[in-house]
């Protein structure tokens, strides 16, 4: 097969990660971009090359693959639209917003002959890829999970709830995918959310348990501070804790003394530290090899699940279970 051709709808910050990576992957090449700015597409194209469009339907007609890198209420449409047109599909984070608008799409992509394929990049990062790798061979019982952020300001629509769906939509959802990653399925949850800083839900407080047995607790503030780690799992086995501390480090202390071994990967450039590489790569492996792509639009749609469900354990006070 020729080179996949990739149109990048969006070509702000991730657009342009993800461009960059392709722009030197020799199995792939950016031939396509639309942004609604388009003297932003005429940047991007300076650097990471392809056709500027004027029209989604424009960058439809010049590519094989479309990523769907423009803000999270614009997914759906973006997706459908490219779908519709036979393309393959890589979707950032979140799928989408709502679980009626993340059921359509996810029935559309598996009813689709290309690949879909949606941006749970850490999933990848060697920090979690190496957590993943040390749970499969112990056996762990809990696990304490934080995410925050020290602000929703940067850039301006993070702290717009039309276009993010919510702060766990914009943020806290990364960890959210991480945890069915690590710990497999939920099977219950309770939750308590306030409102600080922002116009929505800024605050969470959230108690797990999944099939297994094993259960976990979430904290995730969205005006904390950029304190170091905002991102941070422990997980407790037995006389064993494992440590990460953002996509930087994991500790791994064993045993009844105080030592412990650090892994750190603060040499390992950002695009790979944080799994854009790795991601970008299984999206071009799927396409080539026809085997499904490592996170899926079922993925997707139970991140948005899991989304709506703290909402709504929080709304109704209730207990949520899942089926
Ligand atoms: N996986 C990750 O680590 C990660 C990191 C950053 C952002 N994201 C996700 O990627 C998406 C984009 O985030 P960003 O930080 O790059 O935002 P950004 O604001 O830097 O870029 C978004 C671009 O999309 C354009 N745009 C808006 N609506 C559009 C439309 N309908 N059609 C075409 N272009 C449109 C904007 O003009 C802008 O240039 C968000 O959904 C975000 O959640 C994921």
């Amino acid at each position: 097969m020729d080179k996949v051709r990739i149109g990048i709808v969006g070509t702000g910050y991730i657009g342009n990660v993800h461009g960059s990576i392709y722009s030197r992957d020799e199995r792939a090449e950016v031939s396509a971009l639309f942004d609604i700015i388009s003297e932003r597409a005429e940047r991007a194209a300076k650097t990471i090359g392809g056709k500027v469009c004027s029209s989604q339907e424009e960058l439809l007609e010049n590519c094989d693959a479309v990523l769907v890198t423009a803000p999270n209420r614009t997914h759906k449409e973006i997706a459908l639209a490219a779908i519709a047109a036979g393309k393959h599909v890589f979707c950032e984070k979140p799928f989408s917003i709502g679980i009626e608008d993340a059921a359509e799409l996810r029935d559309a992509a598996n009813a689709s002959k290309g690949v879909f394929q949606v941006g749970h990049n850490r999933r990848y990062a060697p920090v979690y890829a190496t957590l993943k790798k040390l749970l499969s061979e112990d056996s762990a019982h809990s696990a304490h999970v934080k995410m925050n952020r020290g602000e929703l300001k940067n850039p301006v629509w993070t702290g717009d709830v039309n276009v993010t769906g919510g702060f766990l939509y914009e943020t806290t959802i990364h960890l959210f995918d991480m945890m069915r990653f690590q710990f497999g399925e939920i099977e219950e949850l309770v939750a308590y959310g306030s409102q600080h800083e922002y116009p929505e839900l800024d605050e969470f407080s959230i108690i797990l348990k999944f099939k297994s047995g094993f259960h976990c607790t979430f904290a995730s503030s969205s005006d904390a501070s950029w304190h170091f780690p905002f991102e941070r799992i422990e997980v407790f086995c037995h006389h064993r804790t494992i440590m990460t501390e953002e996509m930087e480090r994991l500790f791994d202390s064993r045993g009844m003394d105080a030592n412990f071994e650090t892994l750190s990967f603060h040499m390992t450039e950002k695009e790979e530290k944080w799994g854009y590489v790795q991601e970008d790569k299984a999206f071009i492996d799927s396409i080539l090899s026809g085997e499904p792509p490592p996170v899926t639009a079922d993925d997707g749609f139970k991140s948005v699940e899991l989304v709506e469900s703290v909402y709504e354990a929080i709304r109704s006070g209730k207990r949520i279970r899942f089926a």
